[in-house]
C-alpha cells in the first residue's frame, strides 16, 4: 500500500471529499451514516461488486489481471462475511464506503478503480433490490408455513362446530376448520400482493450512474444475468431514485399486517375467560409482576400490535417519498430503515405464529357447551320455512317472533310445544325439533366455500395440495 493512499486512508475513508475544505462535523457524520443499517446490504453489494468488476473487466477499464485480483478480493470478503469475521469499519458513511475501505487494505490502490461507471445511487438501489427479492422469498416461503400448519390444524377439526360470529356476536353454526380455512385464504392474498411485487425488485439498474446513466459500455444484460435479474432499467434518471419496489414490499408487509391482526384479534376473543374456545400454549404466555393468577397470551397481543409497525413503516417512506423530487435525493436513505423493520419483524413473527398454530389448543367441551344457545339456529329456521314455501322476508319476521317468544318466556325455542310455534309459523311442522343440531345446520349449507363438512373437507385437501406446490415465481 502506497504511502499517500494510507496517508489518505487515515484522514479520509471516504468516496469523496476532494473539493473540501472543512473537515464533516463529527456530529452530522455520525448521524447521516447508514452503516448501522445498511450493514445488512453488504452480501448483496459483494454480489454486484462482482458483477461490475466483470463488466470493467469485458469494457476494458480493468486489465485481466486487475480484474482476477479485485474478484478474489471481492471473493475473500465475502468469505469473510460468511465466517462472520468481516467487521466493517465504523467511521464508514454507509456499507458501500465500508467495503471500498477494506477492497483498499486487500488490493491497495487497484480499489480505486472500482468505482468506476457507477454511484452509489444505482448502486444502494440495485442492492436495496436485490435484498427485497430475497427477502420477498422468505416472507412467502414462511406464509406456506404458516398455512400448512393452519390446514392441518382445520384438519383435525372439521367436526367441531362452533358459534361463527357477525358484529361481535353469535350468529350461525360453523366448523372451527371452517374458520382456520378463512385464515389459510387471508395470507394467500399477501402471498399473491408479494408475488405482484416481485418484477420491482427484479430489474437491474446498475449503469444508471448518479443520474445520467454511465460513460463506460457496461454490459447490462450480462450484469442482470449474472444478479439473476430478468429486466434493465428503461431510464437512469427515474432507476437512481425509484424506491416504489421498497413501498410496493412495505405494502405487502402491510397487508400482512393487517391480516395477522385480525387473527390474532379472534385469537384474543376466543380464549377469552367464559369462552375459552382455544387455549393458546403457555410456552407463548407471560404472566404479571403483581397478580399472581394471570397468564396472558402476550405472543399473540404482540402479533396484532405488530400492525403498527407495518402500518408506520409504510406510511414514513409514503412521506418521504411524496413530493420528493425526481432522481436521487439523500432523503430516500431513510427507506431501509423502514424496510429492514418491517421485513426483520415480519419474517420473525411468521415463524412464531407457526409454532404458536401448532400448539394451539381447541376446547371441544366448551364448544359444545356454547352451541347449546338457539339463536344459532334462526337463520336455519328462517331456511326451513322458506324451503316449505313461505316468502323469506315473512319466514324472518315469523321467526324473529318466536325467538322473542322464547327470550321472553326464558325458554329454548326447542322445548315450545308446536301449537305455540304453529301460532307463530303455521308452516312449521314436527320436523322442526331436528334443526337445533349443530351437525344439521351445517349440514344444510349448499354452497361452494361453505360450511358443509363435506366442503371444508375439499378445501382442506385443495389447500394441502397447493401449498405442497407453492412457490414464488421470478
Ligand atoms: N447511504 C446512501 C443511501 O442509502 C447511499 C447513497 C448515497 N448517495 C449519495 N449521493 N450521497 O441512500
Amino acid at each position: 500500500m502506497g504511502k499517500s493512499l494510507r496517508k489518505a486512508l487515515k484522514t479520509n475513508p471516504k468516496l469523496w471529499g476532494g473539493r473540501f475544505r472543512k473537515k464533516t462535523d463529527p456530529q452530522f457524520e455520525r448521524f447521516s451514516s447508514s452503516l448501522k443499517w445498511d450493514a445488512r446490504l453488504l452480501p448483496y453489494d459483494l454480489k454486484i461488486d462482482a458483477a461490475h468488476v466483470r463488466a470493467l473487466g469485458r469494457c476494458g477499464v480493468l486489465s485481466g489481471k486487475e480484474t482476477k485480483k479485485l474478484l478474489a478480493a471481492i471473493d475473500a470478503l465475502e468469505r469473510r462475511r460468511q465466517s462472520g469475521s468481516l467487521k466493517l469499519d465504523g467511521r464508514a458513511e454507509d456499507v458501500h464506503s465500508a467495503i471500498q475501505m477494506e477492497l483498499e487494505k486487500l488490493v491497495g490502490e487497484l480499489a480505486y478503480k472500482i468505482h468506476t461507471g457507477r454511484s452509489r445511487n444505482d448502486l444502494v438501489s440495485q442492492s436495496a433490490r436485490l435484498y427485497c427479492k430475497e427477502h420477498a422469498r422468505t416472507l412467502f416461503s414462511l406464509l406456506v408455513q404458516v398455512q400448512k400448519e393452519i390446514a392441518a390444524k382445520a384438519r383435525g377439526c372439521v367436526r367441531v362446530f362452533v358459534p361463527g360470529m357477525t358484529h361481535l356476536q353469535n350468529a350461525q353454526v360453523v366448523s372451527q376448520a371452517h374458520i382456520f380455512l378463512a385464515y389459510v385464504e387471508m395470507l394467500e392474498r399477501v402471498k399473491a400482493r408479494i408475488q405482484g411485487a416481485m418484477p420491482f425488485f427484479d430489474v437491474c439498474v446498475l449503469g444508471s450512474g448518479a443520474l445520467a446513466g454511465a460513460a463506460f459500455p457496461l454490459n447490462q444484460k450480462r450484469m442482470a444475468k449474472e444478479l439473476g435479474l430478468s429486466a434493465i432499467a428503461g431510464n437512469s434518471y427515474d432507476a437512481a431514485g425509484d424506491r416504489d419496489f421498497v413501498l410496493n414490499f412495505l405494502s405487502c408487509l402491510l397487508f400482512l399486517g393487517i391480516q395477522l391482526s385480525r387473527i390474532a384479534e379472534d385469537w384474543m376473543l376466543r380464549q377469552l375467560n367464559g369462552v375459552s374456545l382455544i387455549e393458546v400454549d403457555q410456552a407463548f404466555c407471560t404472566g404479571s409482576s403483581m397478580m399472581p393468577q394471570k397468564r396472558n397470551a402476550d405472543f399473540v397481543e404482540l402479533l396484532r400490535g405488530a400492525a403498527g409497525i407495518f402500518a408506520g413503516n409504510f406510511f414514513g417512506l409514503v412521506t418521504t417519498l411524496k413530493g420528493l423530487p425526481t432522481s436521487y435525493n439523500r432523503d430516500l436513505q431513510w427507506d431501509k430503515k423502514y424496510l429492514f423493520d418491517s421485513v426483520e419483524v415480519g419474517e420473525e413473527i411468521l415463524r412464531m405464529t407457526a409454532r404458536v398454530v401448532r400448539t394451539l389448543k381447541i376446547n371441544k367441551a366448551r364448544a359444545r357447551m356454547l352451541l347449546a344457545d338457539e339463536s344459532l339456529y334462526a337463520t336455519d329456521l328462517a331456511d326451513y320455512l322458506a324451503k316449505k314455501g313461505e316468502p323469506f322476508k315473512k319466514a324472518h319476521d315469523q321467526v324473529g317472533e318466536i325467538v322473542r317468544f322464547a327470550e321472553e318466556n326464558g325458554k329454548p325455542i326447542s322445548k315450545i310445544g308446536l301449537d305455540i310455534l304453529r301460532t307463530f309459523a303455521p308452516k312449521i311442522d314436527g320436523d322442526v325439533y331436528g334443526l337445533f343440531d349443530p351437525e344439521h345446520s351445517v349440514r344444510m349449507k349448499k354452497t361452494q366455500g361453505s360450511t358443509h363438512p363435506h366442503e371444508v373437507e375439499r378445501q382442506i385437501k385443495r389447500w394441502e395440495r397447493n401449498l405442497n406446490h407453492a412457490s414464488i415465481s421470478l
